[in-house]
């Protein structure tokens, strides 16, 4: 009895996981080479496939034109820790789509048509080690907070994107980051860019191949320098000098200033003027009632 049991086991275990992964779980174009994993890679896919199994742990969806994810995608797939959308036609990520990944360890972006990554969108995955988000040639905007909340991401691709510029706050809020790819931008090197150049030479060991590969385009003709042959100096000008807010508040304040003291000097001269005028009349009461 005992043998019988024993030989039947793996028979059975067979069976379930044959039926498991290639009958009902498996979305009809994919195949599931494992319990956990769905392989989607090159179909054609014009949208997500219905009939992904709640359990997926693995979904690779690259290669393929999938424009849009629902934004209540990770909320249904919640054990997703590996998600592959490279390649595709993604223009746009609705604000909190990716934000309650609470598993998601791997995400790739990379390859798409996204124009901005705004602050709401990854909320707080605190899982995620790595992101890509590179050759997104339309990419010109990376919101202030968008990365707050990854405590634990240490690699992060934002390569040959259309960024001109960064706030050095993106990269400060990531504890964890070991990786950092930002080569291929046109980067603008003005004042603006000084803080995030001031970061990337103290940090360059982060970037895949040091400064190398990184350039920036002059405000004054435009030509691409790499900034491996700039320094902390060639910024020196910005060091003390205003930028163009500061400019405006000092002219503003300016003209208020002036403002008040025109308003104030005709009070006082009409001020003065009545007084004048008040003790003009008097006088004349006083010699009236003299006569
Ligand atoms: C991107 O996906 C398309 C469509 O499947 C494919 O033809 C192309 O070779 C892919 N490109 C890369 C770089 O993998
Ligand atoms: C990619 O995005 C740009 C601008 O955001 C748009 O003009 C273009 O049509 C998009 N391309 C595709 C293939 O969706």
């Amino acid at each position: 009895m005992i043998p019988c049991i024993n030989w039947l086991q793996p028979f059975l275990a067979l069976i379930s996981s044959t039926l498991l992964t290639r009958g009902l779980n498996c979305p009809s174009s994919c195949v599931c080479p494992d319990h956990h994993t769905v392989d989607c890679t090159g179909k054609g896919l014009t949208r997500v496939p219905d009939s992904i199994p709640l359990n997926v742990r693995r979904l690779l969806l690259s290669n393929n034109w999938i424009p849009w994810i629902p934004y209540d995608f990770l909320v249904l797939y919640s054990d997703l820790v590996y998600l592959d959308l490279r390649n595709n036609s993604l223009s746009q990520l609705d604000p909190g789509t990716l934000s309650t990944s609470s598993r998601l360890v791997f995400l790739d972006l990379g390859s798409n048509n996204l124009s901005e990554i705004t602050s709401e969108t990854f909320g707080e995955s605190r899982s995620l080690i790595k992101l890509r988000v590179g050759n997104n040639p339309y990419l010109h905007m990376v919101g202030r907070d968008a990365f707050k909340g990854l405590t634990s991401l240490r690699e992060l691709e934002l390569q040959r994107n259309a960024l001109s510029a960064l706030d050095v706050v993106v990269l400060e809020s990531l504890p964890s980051l070991r990786m950092l790819r930002l080569e291929g931008n046109p980067w603008h090197c003005n004042c603006h860019f000084a803080k995030l150049f001031v970061w990337l030479s103290e940090n360059s060991h982060k970037l895949l191949k040091g400064l190398e590969g990184i350039e920036c385009s002059l405000p004054l003709d435009g030509r691409r320098v790499p900034l491996s042959l700039l320094s902390e100096e060639s910024f020196r000008e910005c060091r003390g000098t205003l930028t163009l807010t500061d400019y405006l508040i000092v002219i503003f304040s300016g003209i208020s200033v002036s403002v008040a003291a025109i308003i104030t000097s005709f009070f006082l001269a009409s001020t003065v003027h009545c007084f004048q005028r008040l003790s003009k009349g008097s006088k004349a009461d006083e010699e009236e009632g003299n006569d």
